[in-house]
């Protein structure tokens, strides 16, 4: 049952907060969406959204966008570890920074829950591609997470001490149709792109790191759960539990787009994770959450998607 009739998603012109916001709508929720349209875009917000163009680090553009609102979907980030290696100030001024600003404004704004999309990027690498539990070591090996982890401890600390509800969601690597374009977020949009234009993907070390790659309808999903759901703090993986590596993502887009272009390997970057894959028993267990989608089931609609 959902007991909340307002709804603000930051980022909601970006990639999984417009899938999220349209979702949202689906079930006769108003929706704000505030977005700076930094990376987002104004014809992803759905129709019917009250979209205010605002940075999540300014308490006006903030205060105007929970007028009469009761939960949040704070999704507004910049997204890329590897870009916050350098631009780790920028990073953590709106990761950070900006996630405190909604916690400031939140807590004389009625929300009664906060759902925060948080990140994978928080743990420490894995040695092995088996799936890590929550309390895996948070040691996170780029600015990026470090702000995530951050971001989510206040999250937690300041909305309980506000009487606010709020849900962590980790989000492992999420795809689907309208990713936002950068060329480092989201191997598969990037090697789609890539091989439609009869260029070779480029693999970053052997290849051989393996991923979690989880379809946007279930990130989607997953916040719906934590909505509904009356549990009051919590911290979730959203991911499917299934390794999938680099290797084996280019083998299946070269055959299924080209079969001439084959990939190369440059070096290995700093900042990357080996082994990342998702533990789901708790999210399954509280919140009722199943992955739905197998990759090989939604890729070719990916595809699709960037061919027309
Ligand atoms: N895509 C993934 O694989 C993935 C994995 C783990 C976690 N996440 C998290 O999920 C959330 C959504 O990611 P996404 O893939 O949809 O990214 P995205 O870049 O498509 O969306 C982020 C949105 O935030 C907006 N934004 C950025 N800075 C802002 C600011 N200062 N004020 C207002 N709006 C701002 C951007 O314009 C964009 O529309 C982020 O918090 C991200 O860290 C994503």
């Amino acid at each position: 049952m959902n007991q909340y009739k307002k709804a603000l998603v930051t980022g909601g012109a970006g990639f999984i907060g417009s899938h999220l916001a349209k979702k949202l709508l689906a079930q006769g929720m108003q929706v704000t969406v505030l977005d700076d349209l930094s990376m987002g875009k104004e014809e992803n917000i759905p129709d019917g959204a009250v979209f205010i163009r605002g940075d999540i680090r300014f308490e006006d553009d903030m205060m105007r966008a929970l007028d009469g609102v009761d939960i949040v979907f704070h999704e507004a980030a910049r997204v890329s570890i590897r870009s916050s290696l350098k631009e780790f100030y920028d990073d953590a001024d709106t990761n950070f920074m900006g996630t405190l600003n909604l916690l400031k404004c939140c807590a004389d704004s009625g929300i009664k829950k906060i759902v925060f999309a948080s990140s994978m990027a928080v743990y420490a690498d894995s040695r092995t591609p088996d799936p890590i539990a929550e309390n895996y070591t948070p040691e996170p090996i780029a600015p990026y997470g470090i702000a995530k982890l951050a971001a989510e401890k206040y999250c937690l600390q300041l909305a309980q001490q506000a009487g606010i509800d709020c849900i962590v969601l980790r989000y492992f690597n999420t795809y689907g149709k309208g990713q936002t374009f950068t060329p480092y977020v989201g191997v598969i949009t990037i090697f789609i792109r890539k091989l439609l234009q009869n260029e070779q993907p480029m693999i970053y070390g052997d290849g051989e790191q393996k991923r979690d790659f989880v379809h946007v309808d279930d990130i989607v999903s997953a916040n719906v759960l934590a909505m509904q759901s009356s549990v009051s703090h919590g911290i979730y993986n959203v991911g499917t539990s299934k390794a999938t590596s680099v290797n084996e993502i280019a083998d299946i887009l070269c055959k299924k787009i080209n079969p001439d272009i084959k990939p190369y390997h440059v070096e290995q970057h700093s900042g990357e994770l080996r082994y990342s894959i998702a533990g789901i028993d708790h999210i399954s267990n509280e919140l009722g959450y199943k992955p739905s989608f197998e990759i090989i089931e939604r890729i070719d609609e990916v595809i699709d998607y960037y061919r027309d």
